[in-house]
């Protein structure tokens, strides 16, 4: 910028030099023509000073002189109705694209629920039982497989009769399994490594070592009531015929009280009285507890047991010629008065509730799980959705593939899943189970060949998958004798007992399969297969069932049509069941072939017109198709193989099919902007 003398004043552009100016940081006279024409070239620092000058002392009548001039005026009131119309502008994409995004997947739906009974994960102190400081060791395992969300099996104070489901304290750790600091310690590592803690609540009952039992037995006026107490005499008859789940009544006289209390597990485990508010209030109090803490979410334990009905009558039998003192286990009676009362779901939505009132920091929502096994009777589960208005778990857990082992075949297999898919109340969020610390695993029950297709099942199924210990390895049932029984159920009958699928982790093919390595004491025996089947072999091994989880696991969570996708039931016989996987605006799509039959099958396609003649299997579990070009027309399976192949097409299978397809919450995806839509 140059100075241009102009008679006695300075001018830059339009501005002219104010003759009135008064320089404050000068001596106060009127500046001359002379003053300001630089004698000689000035220093910097007083051109630097003349180019601000000029404009910073213009009085406001000289601004606003200048200011009102059109060559001003017009391009600022086009610069502010620009501004305006950008604002707008923005504030409408803003609000367009949040109202037209689909909402994010939360962590519970992201990951598969990877369930640990911590007596048999990790012993780090050697005493033959596993700990959460063991616990703590091996968390890199979930990062290895891409596990997010990580189920504890209680690890309350408790006297152990049903291996922590009989809790003495609800706010404090057993000493087998370590102390709060060492919880502590682990929850704070879980979420320094991105996982999520869900534990286990146990509202239905309590051990009778619980100080609440001790004060109630002793007629302690607040406490009283805290249990189902009824009349009784130690040698008369039983209140009524209500039978334990473990068999044989569920009532026991108490000689301290001098009456019966109701429980429908052990008698160590007296059921807590919901009609009583005050046990409502405790149990949320512990809720409470556990949320302040930092855990990301409970399953609930036994929840159709929490209420009873309050008349105490007998309840139906099954076989009514039966003696009723042959009446003894579960399956005698039909539980009218015992199971899903009225009132169960009110409690559920109030600690619903309590999750919500925790979940809203951003990332961290409290998750919710029921556990209620229904049997025929799938409408109760899924009460436990909840409302459209009223939200209850995040889902119910669905044991329903847990018969598999009755009848190993695709149609099986197909009516299976379809008996959640269509039974599910419209957008809700599946899940699936093949094994859990009360049932023989699944590959023992149907035979190791199908391991590694029951674990394509499962991550490639539209929803949660859920994962026990040593399913993704492919651990199987341990055989326990009669005098090693450590469950309770398994005391009452042998044939229940559940010992067989808790057996010891198997991660590696050292001493106590690295459960431990320093006594030579395990709670359970190890499984005897543990020298080939561990976590450090099959880490090893191309192909190993833990290198198919892996990889399963993680394409279903990189792949936008495997984890919020279609699911398209596309061929069922009795051999094999094969759906697809497909994400409209998405040309990339999965279609599975799993053959649950004793026999290999060759599946024809061809009649699916939206399927390309040719496509590749991304992978086989049997690993000798992967890669392979498979014509539709002839898909080849052994028993026992799944096939993941990956296709690409514009033609959708759902537009023309929408009966044999689900979804949870559609969405579709804008390729030239890599989003994805409401649509
Ligand atoms: C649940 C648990 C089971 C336990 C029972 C009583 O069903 O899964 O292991 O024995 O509740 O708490
Ligand atoms: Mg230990």
């Amino acid at each position: 910028m140059r100075f241009k003398k102009s008679s006695g004043s300075l001018e830059l552009g339009e501005c002219s030099r104010n003759p009135g100016f008064q320089d404050a940081e000068g001596d106060g006279s009127a500046p001359d023509a002379v003053s300001v024409e630089p004698a000689e070239k000035p220093q910097d620092g007083a051109e630097a000073y003349t180019q601000i000058k000029p404009y910073a002392g213009m009085p406001k009548e000289v601004l606003l002189l200048h200011s009102s001039r059109a060559r001003y005026r017009v391009p600022r009131e086009v610069l502010f109705w620009l501004t305006v119309a950008c604002t707008l502008a923005l504030v409408a994409l803003t609000v367009t694209v949040i109202a037209l995004s689909p909402r994010c997947l939360s962590w519970w739906q992201a990951s598969p629920v990877y369930q640990l009974y911590p007596r048999s994960f990790k012993d780090s102190d050697g005493d033959g039982v596993g700990d959460l400081r063991g616990i703590k060791e091996q968390l890199n395992h979930f990062l290895y497989l891409n596990i997010k969300s990580v189920w504890i099996s209680p690890f309350y104070r408790s006297p152990m009769k049903d291996f922590g489901y009989d809790v003495e304290d609800f706010r404090d750790i057993d000493p087998l399994f370590g102390t709060m600091q060492d919880f502590e310690e682990l929850l704070a590592e879980m979420h320094n490594k991105g996982l999520k803690l869900i534990m286990d609540f146990i509202p239905n009952h309590t051990s009778d070592r619980h100080r609440w039992f001790n004060l109630s037995r002793l007629r302690d006026p607040h406490y009283e009531d805290f249990y189902v107490w009824t009349d009784c005499s130690a040698t008369g008859p039983k209140p009524n015929n209500w039978v334990s789940v473990f068999g044989n009544s569920s009532w026991t006289y108490d000689e301290v009280r001098g009456q019966c209390y109701l429980h429908q597990f052990l008698k160590e485990q007296p059921d807590l009285n919901f009609r009583n508010p005050l046990v409502h209030q405790e149990m949320t109090d512990v809720i409470r507890f556990w949320l302040e803490k930092g855990v990301d979410g409970f399953r609930m334990d036994a929840v159709k047991h929490i209420l009873e009905a309050a008349h105490l009558r007998d309840e139906p039998q099954v076989d009514s010629s039966k003696p009723p003192e042959s009446v003894t286990t579960e399956w005698d009676l039909f539980h009218d008065y015992t199971y899903s009362q009225v009132g169960l779901h009110d409690l559920l939505r109030d600690w619903r509730a309590e999750l919500d009132a925790y979940s809203r920091e951003p990332g961290r929502y409290r998750f919710m799980v029921t556990e209620s096994y229904d049997y025929q009777e799938i409408e109760k589960t899924m009460l436990y959705y909840g409302t459209r208005l009223v939200k209850e778990s995040d889902f119910p857990f669905n044991f329903y593939l847990l018969d598999i082992p009755q009848n190993t075949s695709g149609s099986w297999v197909q009516h299976l899943v379809h008996l959640w898919m269509s039974n599910m109340p419209k957008g809700k969020w599946p899940n699936w189970v093949i094994g859990n610390h009360d049932k023989p695993r699944i590959a023992s029950s149907v035979g190791p060949l199908y391991t590694r297709v029951l674990n394509m099942l499962l991550l490639t199924l539209p929803g949660t998958p859920t994962t026990y210990y040593g399913e993704e390895i492919g651990m199987e049932n341990i055989n326990v004798t009669q005098s090693e029984i450590q469950d309770p159920a398994g005391k009452y009958n042998a044939s229940a007992s559940r010992d067989p699928q808790r057996s010891p982790m198997q991660w590696s093919s050292d001493m106590n399969a690295g459960f431990n390595n320093q006594t030579n004491i395990t709670w359970l025996p190890l499984h005897p297969d543990y020298a080939s089947v561990n976590v450090e072999a099959q880490k090893k091994e191309e192909g190993s069932v833990l290198a198919q989880y892996r990889f399963l696991n993680t394409l279903r969570q990189s792949e936008l049509a495997l984890h919020r996708g279609w699911f398209c039931y596309i061929h069922t016989d009795a051999r094999v069941f094969s759906y697809l996987r497909e994400l409209d605006g998405l040309n990339a799509a999965f279609l599975m072939v799993l053959n649950f039959g004793k026999e290999s099958a060759v599946t024809d396609l061809s009649s699916v017109r939206e399927l390309p003649d040719q496509m590749t299997v991304l992978m086989s579990t049997s690993q000798v198709s992967n890669g392979k070009v498979v014509q539709k027309s002839r898909i080849p399976t052994e028993a026992g193989e799944g096939l993941v192949i990956q296709y690409y097409t514009s033609t959708r299978f759902n537009p023309n099919h929408p009966k044999q397809c689900y979804i949870s919450e559609k969405a579709c995806y804008l390729g030239v902007m890599d989003i994805l839509y409401k649509c």
